[in-house]
């Protein structure tokens, strides 16, 4: 059997990543009572999200002219008219700079062709198969050291680990890497603020999925990279550089978007001890505690989008070449579509489905791995841990951020 590639640490490795990000991200507590006095002055605001939430600056897109989009209709309306309101402007001084050529950095009709073979990976059919091959191995392995205990700090234990071990597991990753892969994976991201580490982050995960995909090529088994590596859609593969890009972009879109979701869930869950207990004694009810919770604090409060020609919505002017801040935060927390919408409640009714993996061409890929992952993490958490409350000589969880948000400690109590 041919070894597998080594992924390359940093060169300085003094460098942690995790703390920058949390720098870049900021620590606003609640973006929530600003965004519904934005609302009420219009659907169109001049200025960008990032200023009107935190100090750290911009230093891609500080200078550009920007617009944010606020109001159920009016994120929808961008997400789905992706004539107007492209992509690939958007995202290339960005995540592009980080990921290379992905999906997200695409407009049709490139979009179009890729996305249908990256979507063909993650269909419903496909990723049932993996919560018990693949998702539930991970918990267990994650939740046995805390078992006897009693308590936890279920984010620093728990919930920023296993997604990331998911798609490890999924690309059959060396344990014993997986800390170097998380560190730059996160790395890889910091290029938009600036970071020379981003930008080696993404060359030597580029190096590393190069590598992975020759052999793979070669020898074929039954994981997601030699699926991805030899699938074909209309008789076309994927071209080296979409997929190495889509494999940079997966560590963070699958890994980081799922440990905030399901983080946020557990909060919502935890902090409304009668939510917790009907969805204990009743696991139907997970899936609508699960989109309750990305829609409350959806994980991903804000995206880019850029305005190709003059237009407008609501009556309200966005000019060509415009830089849009499409806040789907604002979306969720909307009261003409969801009354009391601050208000976390698994029983609500609604009328509109939240637009926490967003809509249109782009929407989210893994969202039926993500609901996958958060059913299953969740299950084994309620059957392995007794009578799971918050830790009521510990802080209460507080969710943080201004773009994606997380509470930084989950401490939670248990009988064992
Ligand atoms: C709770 C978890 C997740 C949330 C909240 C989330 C959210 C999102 C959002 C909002 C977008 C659209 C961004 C935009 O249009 O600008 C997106 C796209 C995407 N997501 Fe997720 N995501 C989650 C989990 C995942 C997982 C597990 C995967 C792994 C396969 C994934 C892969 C992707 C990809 C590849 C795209 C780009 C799609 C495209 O541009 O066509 N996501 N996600």
């Amino acid at each position: 059997m041919t070894a597998l590639p080594k992924l390359e640490d940093l060169t300085d490795q003094s460098f942690d990543p995790f703390q920058i990000e949390k720098l870049s991200t900021g620590d606003c507590p609640d973006p929530y009572p600003r965004l519904h006095e934005l609302m009420a002055q219009g659907t169109v605001i001049e200025g960008s999200y990032r200023k009107e939430f935190t100090a750290v600056p911009d230093v891609q897109m500080g200078h550009l002219p920007q617009v944010m989009v606020l109001g159920y209709d009016a994120v929808l309306h961008v997400l789905t008219h992706p004539e107007i309101f492209r992509n690939k402007e958007a995202f290339a001084p960005n995540l592009g700079r980080s990921f290379g050529n992905t999906v997200t950095v695409m407009d049709a009709p490139e979009h179009t062709r890729f996305r249908k073979i990256f979507q063909k990976a993650f269909l419903p059919q496909v990723v049932s198969k993996w919560g018990e091959t693949i998702v539930d191995p991970v918990v267990a392995r994650l939740m046995d050291p805390f078992m006897a205990r009693g308590e936890a700090d279920l984010i620093e234990e728990f919930t920023h680990h296993y997604p990331f071990q998911v798609i490890y597991a999924q690309v059959e990753l060396d344990p014993a890497q997986a800390p170097v892969f998380h560190k730059l994976a996160i790395a890889q991201i910091l290029s938009s603020i600036g970071a020379p580490q981003g930008q080696e982050a993404s060359g030597k995960l580029g190096t590393f999925f190069a590598e992975l995909l020759r052999q793979k090529r070669g020898n074929p088994g039954g994981d997601l990279i030699s699926h991805l590596a030899t699938v074909e859609a209309d008789g076309e593969r994927l071209p080296d550089d979409v997929l190495i890009s889509f494999l940079r972009q997966l560590m963070n879109a699958g890994g980081d978007t799922t440990y905030r979701g399901t983080s946020v869930l557990l909060t919502g869950l935890l902090t409304h001890p009668e939510q917790l207990k009907a969805v204990t004694e009743d696991r139907s009810l997970i899936p609508q505690a699960i989109d309750e919770a990305l829609r409350w604090e959806g994980p991903v409060a804000s995206t880019f989008r850029y305005c190709a020609v003059d237009t407008e919505i609501n009556g309200q002017p966005i000019k060509a070449g415009t830089f849009v801040n499409t806040v789907i935060g604002s979306a969720n927390r909307d009261p003409s579509k969801f009354p009391d919408p601050d208000k976390f409640d698994i029983f609500r009714k609604n009328t509109v489905r939240h637009l926490a993996f967003a809509s249109g061409p782009h929407l989210c890929i893994g969202q039926h791995l993500a609901r996958v992952e958060m059913t299953r993490a969740l299950n084994a958490l309620l059957d392995r841990l007794p009578n799971l409350r918050l830790d009521p000589d510990k802080p209460a969880p507080a969710i943080v951020g201004h773009l994606l948000r997380v509470p930084e400690h989950l401490w939670v109590k248990f009988d064992t």
